[in-house]
């Protein structure tokens, strides 16, 4: 059915719009590359190869880490990957966490070492991923590993970009030339998700908290990626008809409602591809994860 009603914001007039979009369905897509990576990695083991191993480390007893956490140590077992857990009260200094990521770098049977962010107050997030040797960083954010994503040399990738990356693929074999939206800025997420893009020769621009003109970049964009953590920030009317949304977000509403960045229900009647929250975009920061762990196996083997 093709409707005529609608008419977006900074648009000059009523548009055909008879978009719904299609589910960049993260869920199954990373179940499906852990499915893969536990073959490989059976296969190692039949050759009487070591187990990929994966260090967990969790300090304090933040909610939302502790989930994000299990399914990390779930994924391991759905893929055959050892992973070592390293439960750490909240009271622990930065010295002891230091002194644990330098055992680990030390020993030669441990692939990767995460760090599940935030830490406690008296913990400095930076100084603790660069202690890290650069090729366990599984999470892919040592200053190294962004350096050489910027450099277009990648090696261990930001797991939340990749994911996005992984996923913004299946429906766009060839990004170049594309105009891509970032919305966030962070380390983590936002950066390395602007460099993957450039990477794939789309042209890329990254929005932060002071960018005054939001709706008219996102009206402009082909891809949108969102990762800032507030509900519905990015309006449904923003998005161009066509347009390929991935939705970082995960946020708890009020009512115990979980939902994204992006206000989903109007955004998918203009977007031709989004991802949902949840089951979008986090399973993928998961599988990312993992396939980072065979990635640092193999370096570590060769
Ligand atoms: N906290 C929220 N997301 C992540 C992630 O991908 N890695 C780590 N280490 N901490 C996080």
């Amino acid at each position: 059915m093709v409707l005529f009603e609608k008419i977006p914001l900074y648009s000059s007039g009523p548009v055909c719009s008879a978009m719904t979009a299609q589910i960049l369905d993260g869920k199954s897509l990373s179940e499906r590359i852990v499915d893969e990576l536990r073959q490989r990695v059976d296969a190692l083991c039949a050759t009487g190869k070591r187990v990929p191993t994966l260090a967990v480390i969790l300090v304090g007893t933040d909610p939302a880490s502790s989930i994000y956490v299990r399914n990390k140590r779930r994924a391991c077992e759905r893929a055959n990957v050892r992973s070592l857990s390293h439960d750490l009260p909240s009271s622990t200094t930065q010295v002891e966490l230091l002194a644990l990521i330098d055992q680990l770098n030390a020993d030669a049977g441990v692939d990767g070492i995460l760090v599940q962010m935030p830490l406690p107050a008296q913990i400095d997030p930076e100084t603790v991923i660069e202690r890290i040797n650069p090729d366990k960083d599984v999470d892919g954010f040592h200053p190294y590993n962004i350096g050489r994503l910027a450099v277009r040399m990648p090696t261990l990738r930001s797991c939340t970009p990749m994911g996005v990356m992984t996923l913004l693929k299946t429906v766009h074999a060839d990004m170049r030339g594309l105009n891509a939206l970032v919305v966030g800025a962070s380390n983590h997420v936002g950066r390395p998700m602007g460099l993957e893009l450039l990477m794939e020769g789309c042209t890329v621009t990254t929005a932060n908290s002071q960018t005054r003109n939001l709706p008219v970049l996102a009206l402009q964009a082909d891809i949108v990626v969102v990762a800032v953590g507030r509900p519905n920030l990015v309006k449904g009317e923003w998005i161009k008809e066509g347009a390929t949304v991935a939705d970082v977000g995960i946020n708890r509403l009020p009512d115990g409602r979980i939902c994204g960045d992006v206000e989903f229900a109007v955004a998918s009647e203009r977007a031709a591809w989004i991802t949902p929250v949840p089951g979008g975009v986090g399973p993928m920061t998961v599988a990312s994860l993992l396939q980072n762990t065979l990635q640092a196996y193999e370096i570590h083997s060769a």
